[in-house]
This record gives C-alpha cells, sequence and structure tokens, in this order.
C-alpha cells in the first residue's frame, strides 16, 4: 500500500456483505484500496459490526436526526467528501440521493443493483425477474446519476432462473455472484480506463455495451 492506494467511502445502510466483500479483496490484494470510511444512515445496521471488527472507522449519520432529504444528504456529502474519496461505494444503502449529492461525487459514486439493469430498476428485483418468466438474472453495478439506477453501466454478472426459484433462492445464488462482481467493477474504474463520451462509457477508447461488460464468475 502506497499513497497513491484508492481510498474508498462505503456507504452502508444493512447487513453490509458487498462493504465485507471489499474488505476480503482488499486483503487478498485483488483490489488496490483501503476503505477510510464506512458511513451507516441506520444505527443498528449488522454491516457496523463487520466493519468495527475490521479495524475500520465506522459511523453512523441518521436521516432521521434532519427535517429533510436534501438537508440529510448535505450533512452525508460533507462526512463523505472529508475524506477526498477517489471512490463512493453504495453497498445497500437504502436512500435516495438528491442530485445535489450525486453531483458532488459525479463519476466516482459506484452502486450495485441485483437486476440485469436497464430492466427492474427500484425494489424486489427478483419477484419481478420470476414474475415476468425471465430465464436469467443477474446484478449490475453502475455510475449513479440523478436517475434511479439508472447511470451507466460498468459491469454485469448473469445466472439462469431456475423452474422452482423463488425471490429468495434466487437472492441467495446472486449474492456470491455480487460479490465478485462488485470489487471487479470498482477496479476497472480505479484502472482509469473507463471513461465517458456523450454518455455512454468507453474502455480503453472502444465503446462498451449499454449493459456493461460481462463479469464471468472466476
Ligand atoms: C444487495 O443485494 C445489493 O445488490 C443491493 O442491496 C443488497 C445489499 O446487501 N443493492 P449487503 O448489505 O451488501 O449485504
Amino acid at each position: 500500500m502506497t499513497s497513491k492506494t484508492p481510498s474508498l467511502v462505503m456507504l452502508i445502510s444493512g447487513r453490509g456483505s458487498n462493504m465485507e466483500a471489499f474488505i476480503r479483496a482488499i486483503a487478498a490484494g485483488t483490489l488496490d484500496g483501503r476503505i477510510v470510511a464506512v458511513i451507516s444512515n441506520v444505527a443498528d445496521a449488522p454491516g457496523l459490526d463487520l466493519a468495527r471488527r475490521a479495524d475500520l472507522p465506522a459511523s453512523v449519520l441518521s436521516h432521521q436526526d434532519y427535517p429533510d432529504r436534501g438537508s440529510f444528504d448535505a450533512a452525508l456529502g460533507d462526512a463523505v467528501a472529508a475524506h477526498e474519496p477517489d471512490l463512493v461505494i453504495l453497498a445497500g444503502f437504502m436512500r435516495i440521493l438528491t442530485p445535489a449529492f450525486v453531483d458532488r461525487f459525479a463519476g466516482r459514486l459506484l452502486n450495485i443493483h441485483p437486476s440485469l439493469l436497464p430492466k427492474y430498476p427500484g425494489l424486489h428485483t427478483h419477484q419481478r425477474a420470476i414474475d415476468a418468466g425471465d430465464a436469467e438474472a443477474g446484478a449490475t453495478v453502475h455510475y449513479v446519476t440523478s436517475e434511479l439506477d439508472g447511470g451507466p453501466a460498468i459491469m454485469q454478472v448473469r445466472l439462469p432462473i431456475q423452474p422452482n426459484d423463488t425471490a429468495d433462492t434466487l437472492a441467495q445464488r446472486l449474492l456470491p455472484l455480487e460479490h465478485q462482481l462488485y470489487p471487479a467493477a470498482a477496479k476497472l474504474h480505479l484502472s482509469g480506463k473507463l471513461t465517458l463520451v456523450d454518455g455512454r462509457l468507453e474502455f480503453d477508447g472502444k465503446s462498451m455495451p449499454p449493459t456493461g461488460l460481462e463479469w464471468r464468475p472466476q
């Protein structure tokens, strides 16, 4: 690790398994980075304990302490910006962010969404894929823009939906793939080879599919 090691701020609301995937990828040396802060908007998020056990600086900033979305996002933005992070990782952060927050960290704010975007932005993605009779489900890592789950996609992982899948069994099989996908997509961002040209992503000067690069589980 050098002073050039990219710094990451993680925003969580719950279990924090995607955050843990980053902790592991960094420890294993597959991702060059250091997590400089973990911030949860939920005081009893289990992910906070995970972060503390990994000796990471973890803190709570509760949206309930602010009168409205704008003032919470301003305070959250200040807390994040204080670390001057190279990347801000939404890891199960269950708040819709205002355009003011999104613009402040534009191009370095990532989210993982458990669907093959542009399909199924929003909630209940697994059930919606099953109900639609889809053959495949998946997850997408994308840059965050003001459009909910709508920013440019960096990487996607796909998996087949089985005939007797429920939302729970699908989510269970997808989660370990998310844990590989998210650090890999962050690494791609940190490589500096991704550029946004007219709202579309290019990798190494070549245009990428609108659904991002496909991640094949290792
Ligand atoms: C994941 O399924 C992720 O795709 C979605 O929220 C869930 C967060 O899980 N955005 P965790 O808190 O990282 O375990």
